[in-house]
């Protein structure tokens, strides 16, 4: 029998034909969720929405390929790539970690996909979804953009992925950091990609270093750092990775204080998504100005066309402005600040967005600590997504005059929602109430198009849905109850 069955909300099991099943095949069913052993996909978007990678692990060795497609029953296309890698830390090799870019992809489209070769061991194939981005430049009334960081994988945690993921609009999650909380237990790398695959296998998941992702290894006596990071996330990097310094060893698996020069590659880069230029940063690279860190990002800020995206967010892990007690004042946070803060103000940078503090502030509009409501930044930290250290709940007082809105005892996340060339609106939801009540909401006015930051109040009434809705791609096929031909799909996984 030909049926279609909905295993979760972005994975359709299509039953083909029964094939035979090798040896290996065999044994990595054993140890997979969905036949081949194909578990913790994810994507992420490449420079624009022309480019895809989806990434994945296999327990085994097993094929690189993917057949995607336009049309559910038609994966008329194929991509492979000689990206597999496998990496050894703490005295464990990790799977086959699969990256393959699915490229020339058409703007604000769906794309159905198949990973693998072949169908499961019962003859079904899992079969996932995603929309590319809009086109660079193109304008879409309320894009929006999703905000976490230090996420973690607890029931807290869940709660933040379950609200991201009930809400169709925001084209792709931006994470500032310390993602998995691993701490050197390499299998929770593992728990963590499939802990966040619901999410990410629809929607893509830009990501940078936080301090847990650094990650020292002390069992083998040669100093390297941030081997997770490097291996399992592909960002669309500006050069392959370099290590331009060794790196110097700690005991620590995550330190908070810690300069490396881990250049390109996952750890800093940039992107466009619409009408929005995003740059992640990385805290735990050197950043003075003889830095290479520092001279791409001067090279990337006056490469921005602010016709095209007239928006431009920055990201890091450790934040510039942060009046918790929790890293305050820390190295990194200064180094940064000090480094690049005139940068972002001669750029005209929207807002800047950092985790770390376990915890929720905003800070007015605001440069060199003075709240400047014409021409100041908007800084943001959003550490509150929910890891296993809990909140950071103290802050010191006074409060700083820059200080807006802090609270260190509810977890959370963020979106961005682009309404226009002129107008944003920042949000900070907190898991507590659900996806529908905002606990923090600001207005940012564009200072790039001439405006001052403080230009405009909150219209409750003025719907905030996007035009753009890439959680709700394939809604009607999802909650169908009719049983469906999957014939070409079967053909395609055949050929
Ligand atoms: C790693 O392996 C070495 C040698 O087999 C052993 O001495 C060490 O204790 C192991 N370390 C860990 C963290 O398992
Ligand atoms: C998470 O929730 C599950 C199911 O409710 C529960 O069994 C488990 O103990 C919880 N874990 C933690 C760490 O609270
Ligand atoms: C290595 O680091 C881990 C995690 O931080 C720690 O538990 C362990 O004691 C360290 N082992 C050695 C040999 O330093
Ligand atoms: C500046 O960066 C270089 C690495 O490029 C590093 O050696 C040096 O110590 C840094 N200086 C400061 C003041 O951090
Ligand atoms: C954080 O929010 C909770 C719930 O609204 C409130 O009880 C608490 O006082 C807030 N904390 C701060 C520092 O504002
Ligand atoms: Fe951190």
């Amino acid at each position: 029998m030909k049926t279609i069955a909905v295993l979760s909300c972005a994975i359709l099991a299509l039953s083909g034909q029964p094939r035979a099943v090798n040896a290996q095949e065999y044994v990595a069913g054993m140890f997979s969720d969905f036949g081949m052993g194909i578990q913790q996909v994810h994507l992420a978007q490449g420079k624009d929405y022309s480019t895809m990678v989806v990434s994945w692990l296999t327990a085994y060795e097993a094929p690189t390929i993917i057949r995607y497609g336009t049309k559910l029953r038609k994966l008329d296309m194929t991509a492979t790539s000689t990206d597999v890698v496998q990496y050894t830390a703490f005295n464990t090799t990790s799977g086959y970690i699969h990256h393959v870019p699915l490229r020339d992809l058409k703007p604000s489209t769906t794309y159905y996909y198949l990973i693998g070769e072949t169908t499961n061991q019962d003859g079904s194939a899992s079969i996932r979804y995603f929309t590319t981005l809009p086109k660079v430049g193109k304008r879409i009334k309320n894009f929006q953009l999703a905000v976490a960081a230090d996420i973690g994988q607890t029931n807290d945690s869940l709660l933040t992925i379950d609200h991201l993921l009930q809400d169709p609009d925001p084209a792709m999650l931006l994470l500032a950091g310390d993602t998995s909380y691993a701490d050197c237990d390499p299998q929770r790398w593992d728990t963590f990609f499939n802990f966040m695959q619901p999410f990410a296998e629809q929607r893509p998941m830009m990501t940078l270093a936080g301090n847990h992702e650094i990650e020292f290894d002390n069992t083998t006596g040669v100093a390297t750092g941030f081997q997770a990071y490097i291996n399992r996330y592909r960002m669309p990097e500006v050069r392959p990775t370099e290590i331009n310094c060794p790196f110097e060893f700690t005991d620590f698996c995550a330190p908070s204080v810690y300069f490396s020069c881990y250049d390109y590659g996952n750890a800093y880069y940039s992107f466009d998504a619409a009408t929005v230029h995003v740059i992640m940063l990385s805290s735990y690279t050197y950043i003075n100005e003889s830095t290479p860190q520092y001279n791409w990002l001067v090279k990337d800020l006056a490469s921005v066309n602010r016709r095209k995206t007239p928006w431009v967010v920055v990201m890091t892990h450790s934040p510039m402005y942060n009046s918790n007690q929790a890293h305050q004042n820390e190295a990194q946070s200064i180094a940064m600040k000090a480094a690049i803060e005139p940068l972002l103000m001669q750029y005209k940078v929207n807002i800047v967005i950092a985790g770390h503090v376990h915890a929720y502030e905003r800070t007015y509009p605001v440069y060199q600590n003075v709240v400047d409501y014409k021409d100041g930044i908007t800084y943001i930290v959003a550490g509150d997504a929910a890891n296993r250290e809990g909140h950071a709940s103290e802050y010191i007082s006074p409060i700083p005059s820059w200080s807006a809105v802090r609270n260190g005892t509810q977890y959370g996340h963020g979106k961005m929602t682009f309404h226009n060339d002129r107008r944003m609106t920042w949000a900070w939801y907190r898991n507590l109430d659900g996806e529908k009540i905002l606990r923090d909401e600001i207005k940012i006015c564009n200072t790039a198009k001439g405006l001052p930051v403080s230009c405009g109040k909150i219209n409750a009434k003025r719907t905030k849905l996007s035009k753009f809705n890439p959680g709700r791609a394939l809604a009607p096929d999802l909650h169908s109850t009719e049983p469906v031909e999957a014939t070409t799909a079967t053909k395609a996984v055949k050929a």
